[in-house]
């Protein structure tokens, strides 16, 4: 039997100021964006707004349902529609931002596995890595520089 190790390095902002300054618009347009979620079950609203190749930015927020299982998170929202209108422009980055009416979301809070495999599909697709920015409502914000960072060992078209 031999060990594989998996190793993924990530960075944390202290907060939005810190970002850079196309980045920080980003993440307020992923603020605006999480405003207009409609998350009446859980009373935890997501935000993310894509910057694309050609400077466009899609945003995208949770949408729930009383089905439940019918919902869609914030991220596959926002790149599935950058996918359906811009279907051959690259994805660059994406900021992501969570806040819980229940308590002040204070940590950065990571796309769903479910949402990382759908992010894994255009970052394949397109052969260029995307940048994943995210953070709560405040604080720290943490980067990475391709969603493979995020997702290991992902599943994709190769085995098809
Ligand atoms: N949610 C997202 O929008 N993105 C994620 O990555 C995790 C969860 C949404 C789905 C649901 O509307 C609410 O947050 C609680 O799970």
């Amino acid at each position: 039997m031999k060990e594989i190790k998996i190793e993924s390095t990530l960075y944390l902002f202290e907060n939005i100021e810190e970002l850079p300054e196309k980045v920080n618009t980003l993440m307020q347009r992923a603020v605006k964006a999480r405003e207009k979620a409609y998350a009446p079950y859980s009373n935890f609203n997501v935000g993310t707004a894509i910057l694309l190749e050609n400077g466009e930015i899609v945003t995208g927020s949770n949408q729930e349902n009383a089905s439940y299982p019918s919902g869609l998170c914030a991220e596959r929202t926002a790149i599935y529609y950058a996918g359906s209108q811009f279907p051959n422009v690259k994805i660059i980055s994406m900021a992501v931002t969570a806040a819980s009416k229940k308590n002040k979301t204070i940590k950065p809070i990571p796309p769903c596995g479910a949402c990382r495999q759908a992010i894994a599909e255009y970052e394949i697709k397109q052969e260029t890595p995307i940048e994943i920015y995210f953070m709560g409502e405040i604080g720290p914000v943490t980067k990475s520089n391709s969603l493979a960072n995020l997702l290991p060992l992902s599943f994709d078209k190769s085995v098809l």
